[in-house]
């Protein structure tokens, strides 16, 4: 079997402070029926000042390398997905370089909304199969309370910080690694999910504005497809797949592809109730939950898929 990666660590950091439902109906019109039952979300963690882009990236990391038993010499590269990073630069993934201690290799920032830790992992993942690195810490780290419009009852009750990592190893192993990612944008779509500013500019360092309707209408046929792809590309079926770990940005839209997939809910992990949309750090804090808790174990097929502002979507399957 030729040269991939495999997923030997997984991590996770969520702030300290739990916003509920009721919380943010107190200085928003809305309540904790609507956003329930429109989204499945019952609070969100937000960050508090020392809690950065780069420091939370960092803490899933630590997790991550602990879990794998690895130490921080052993990082050749580090990949941080992320829509809110601390600065322009230096990279956040740099920062958490020099936080972890790790002196060699190289780190990038990757911009790709809610995709990012799909399109990280196949960055990543590509980058071992041609033997450029033999190893690397996948990232999704988001501070989205620092680009929401408070005052916008229309998106501040959806989004959540957080971070999630996951560290790959090179291996030839035939039964376990990355089988496959699929990666796929249509920027004529950008306008229906994108943050009217950027990092950098004081001015307007921007928010972020949603059409909710055309996002979710996109949504599930664009999963629905990618999933698809990912399994016709491995021969498999549904019925293979052990657990399905979708980006968490509503219910009503994990349900929908879950339902479309045949899979039925026990094999889908769901964090969206207690972390609302973390992005790009959503599908690592998902894993990282389920295989902490032991719902993966080695040996599952593990199918994830994301879309988010781009519109940016794609899929990965993995054997643990
Ligand atoms: N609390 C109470 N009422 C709210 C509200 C809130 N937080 N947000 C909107 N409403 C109101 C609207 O003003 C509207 O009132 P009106 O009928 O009097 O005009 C009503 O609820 C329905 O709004 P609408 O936008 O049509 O709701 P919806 O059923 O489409 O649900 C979303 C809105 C955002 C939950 C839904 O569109 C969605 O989940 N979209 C996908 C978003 C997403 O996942 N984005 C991230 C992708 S990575």
């Amino acid at each position: 079997m030729a040269r991939h990666s495999f997923i030997a660590g997984t991590g996770a950091y969520l702030p300290e402070c739990i916003v509920t439902n009721d919380e943010l109906a107190r200085s928003v019109d809305t309540n904790d029926a609507w956003i329930h039952d429109r989204t499945g979300i019952r609070q969100r963690h937000i960050a508090g000042p020392r809690e950065t882009c780069a420091h939370m990236g960092a803490a899933a990391a630590r997790a991550a390398l602990c879990q794998a038993g690895a130490e921080p010499g052993e990082v050749d590269a580090v990949i941080l997905a992320t829509s809110t990073p601390d600065q322009a630069f230096p990279a956040t993934a740099l920062r958490v370089q020099a936080e972890l201690g790790i002196a060699n290799g190289f780190g990038f920032d990757l911009a790709a909304a809610c995709s990012g830790f799909i399109y990280g992992l196949s960055v990543a993942d590509g980058m071992i199969r041609t033997g450029q690195v033999r190893s690397a810490l996948v990232i999704g780290s988001e501070v989205y309370s620092r680009i929401m419009d408070w005052h916008d009852r229309t998106t501040c009750v959806l989004f959540g910080d957080g971070a999630g990592a996951v560290f790959l190893r090179a291996t030839e192993e035939p039964d376990r690694g990355v089988l496959s990612t699929h990666l796929h944008a249509q920027g004529g779509l950008g306008d229906i999910l994108y943050v009217d500013g950027a990092v950098g500019r004081h001015d307007r360092p921007g928010t972020l504005v949603m059409n909710g309707r055309e996002v979710f209408r996109h949504a599930v046929t664009r999963l629905v497809e990618t999933v698809e792809e990912a399994l016709a590309a491995n021969r498999l079926t549904h019925d293979a797949v052990d657990w399905l770990v979708p980006h968490q940005a509503n219910r009503r839209i994990i349900d929908a592809v879950a339902r479309k997939l045949g899979m039925n809910a026990e094999r889908v992990v769901v964090t969206v109730d207690r972390h609302a949309n973390t992005s790009a750090a959503s599908i690592p804090l998902a894993l990282a939950e389920a295989v902490g808790d032991g719902r993966i174990r080695r040996g599952d097929l593990v199918l994830m898929e994301a879309l988010g502002g781009g519109l940016t979507w794609g899929s990965a399957l993995a054997r643990f």
